[in-house]
This record gives structure tokens, sequence and C-alpha cells, in this order.
């Protein structure tokens, strides 16, 4: 039998994730944990690039980990863990940031982005950001990575400094490929449907959080903005309308033509609310399975302990190769 390929796949424990991570990636881990051999990391050093309360940062480590297992991922299936429990990643990230140069890490869009968004703390941590990311990816000998649109310029460069290291020091690391998921849902705001949904925006309706209660995504629902027009079509002109389209049809596994037909005549209120009950019928049995998670530490803790005793396996392989192939004299033991 042919050996599953390898997928790799991080979130940083940031806070909040909207039905947009869930509904763009998330979802789709839990199917993919089938066909593939999968690791899925909980990326704590990248979120370090960007100024964390301690406690906090602690605290969503945890929230994050129940996530992953609330949406699916099985532990027994999938390697699930803490990037800072595996020190390789950080480890390799020195070899590779000797291959890298800053012209093309001050180019990337991320960087850019975010070094306007947070003009006090530009460090240097933002800037080797992607560095990090490559040696998530490389150390497992990853075929596929699942990213988003934003990822994918980062998922570029991790192609190039695989070829790049294999050109010098002679093969040593997969060149991974991206995965764009079909079923992947690109979902926009509620409030301003030409912008992405994000977690940061200032107004608590524009998106709807994995924590968000039934009535609370119902309430962000009826208030989604619409148009005046009364159609329920998908159509480029009609931004909200199409967004809501999106929505349920990735909630409800129908496609969009099937989701039309079926609000054909509707008016807009009750065709919000539908769209509300529909993803909260999705969403209420995740965060009450991540809330009972939650309340037992000790079984996240053997999780992510078996986790980082799996992925360190792994990733330690392809370090030493790394440092061998770079001419570091191994240490001796015993
Ligand atoms: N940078 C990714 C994001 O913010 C998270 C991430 C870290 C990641 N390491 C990764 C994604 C490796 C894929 C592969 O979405």
């Amino acid at each position: 039998m042919e050996e599953k390929k390898v997928l790799f796949s991080a979130i940083q424990p940031s806070g909040i994730l909207t039905i947009g991570n869930y509904l763009g990636a998330l979802r789709n881990f839990k199917k993919l944990q089938d066909d593939y051999n999968s690791i899925f990391s909980v990326a704590d050093l990248h979120t370090l690039t960007v100024r964390q309360d301690p406690a906090t940062l602690r605290k969503n480590v945890y929230e994050l980990t129940a996530l992953y297992l609330a949406c699916g991922i099985d532990p027994e299936k999938s390697v699930l863990f803490v990037q800072s429990h595996v020190s390789a990643h950080a480890e390799l990230t020195w070899v590779l940031n000797t291959i890298c140069y800053p012209g093309e890490l001050s180019r990337m869009t991320q960087f850019k982005e975010k070094s306007k968004s947070h003009e006090d703390n530009i460090n240097m941590g933002l800037m080797d950001y992607p560095v990090l990311m490559a040696s998530d990816i490389l150390l497992y000998q990853t075929d596929i990575v699942p990213v988003g649109a934003d990822q994918k310029q980062h998922l570029e460069l991790s192609r190039d400094i695989a070829i790049r290291f294999n050109n010098r020091f002679g093969e040593t690391f997969k060149v991974p490929d991206g995965y764009i998921s079909k079923t992947a849902a690109r979902v926009m705001s509620l409030q301003e449907p030409m912008k992405k949904m994000s977690k940061s925006d200032a107004n608590l309706n524009a998106f709807i959080s994995m924590d968000d209660d039934t009535d609370t995504v119902i309430r962000k629902f009826k208030r989604a903005i619409t148009d005046s027009d009364n159609r329920i079509i998908f159509s480029e002109d009609k931004p909200g309308i199409s967004n809501l389209l999106t929505i349920y049809s990735a909630v409800s596994d129908k496609s969009i033509e099937e989701a039309e037909k079926e609000f054909m005549g509707c008016g807009y209120g009750d065709f919000k609310l539908k769209v509300g009950e529909a993803v909260a019928a999705i969403t209420e049995p995740i965060r009450l399975e991540k809330n009972r998670l939650l309340a037992n530490k000790d079984y996240l803790d053997d999780v992510l302990k078996a986790g980082a005793e799996r992925a360190e396996r792994i990733a330690y392989r392809t370090l030493s190769k790394v440092y061998k192939k770079v001419g570091l004299v191994p240490r001796k033991r015993g």
C-alpha cells in the first residue's frame, strides 16, 4: 500500500476564531485527516511576533487545542501539538535564516501590513515570521499545506527556501505544495461585505466568533447588511446577500443554486433568520464540546504531550540531517 502523503497546517492562538476560519480551514481538516498523515500545530511562537499578554496567550493555547478537538481532529489519527514544545522549529529557523535575505523578507505583503498595524513594535520576529513558518512545514517533509489566499506568498517562500537549501547542500527537504480546498468558503464581513470577515473588526456585529452562543449568532445575522432589492440571488452587485448565500451553502452542504431556489420569494428578514439558525446549528455543538474539553486541562495536557512526542521524532530526523549537511559536528551521547 502506498504511504499516505503528509499534510501540515497550523493556526495561531491569538484569540477569537471566526466562522471564516472554521469554514475556510478547520472544517476541512476533519475530512483531510483520513486521507493524509496530518500534523496540526498551535503556532504559539508565531503569536509572539505581536505583543501578547502572557496569561492570555497561555489561555489561548488551550482554547485553540480544545477547538481543534471539538472540530473533529482526532489525536489518534493526527498529530496535534504546540509549536514551542518541539524546539526543532526554533532551531531549524536559525539555520534557514542564514540562507534568507532581509530584502525578500521585507517584501512580504504580511510583513508590510503588520508593520503598518503594529508601528510601535516592528520587531525582528515579525520579519522572520515566514522563515519560522517554512521551518514548521519543512521539518515534517510535508507534501501539502492547506492555505488561504493570505498565506500563499509565505508558502511560495517556503518552497523557495527548500529548493535553495537542497541546491546548496543536497537533497534534504521535500518541496511542499499548497492545497486550495474546493469546499473552503471565503466568508466576508456581515457589516461590510466587500471586506473579509475579521476577528479584529471593531464592530462586533461584523463577525461570528466560534464562541458566540445561538442567540448571539442569530442576532448578528439579523443585523447583517443587505440591500434594498429584495431578491435572494448570488450576484456581484449584491455582496451582502451573496455572502449570506455562501455561508448558508457552506453550513448546509447545499450548492448556491439550491440555496437560491430554497429562498426564492422569501423576505430578507426570514432569510437572515434561517441563515443564522443554520450557522448556530453547526457552531453551538462545537462551542459546547470545546467548553467541555476546556474543563479538563489534564486531558488536553495529555493530548499535547503525546502530540509533541510524535512530532519531535519526525522533526529531529530532519533537523539532524540539516545540521549534518551544513557541517555541524553531531553531539556524542552516552
Ligand atoms: N501563518 C499561518 C496563519 O496565520 C499560521 C501558520 C504558522 C501556518 N505556521 C504554519 C500555516 C505552517 C500553514 C503552515 O494563518
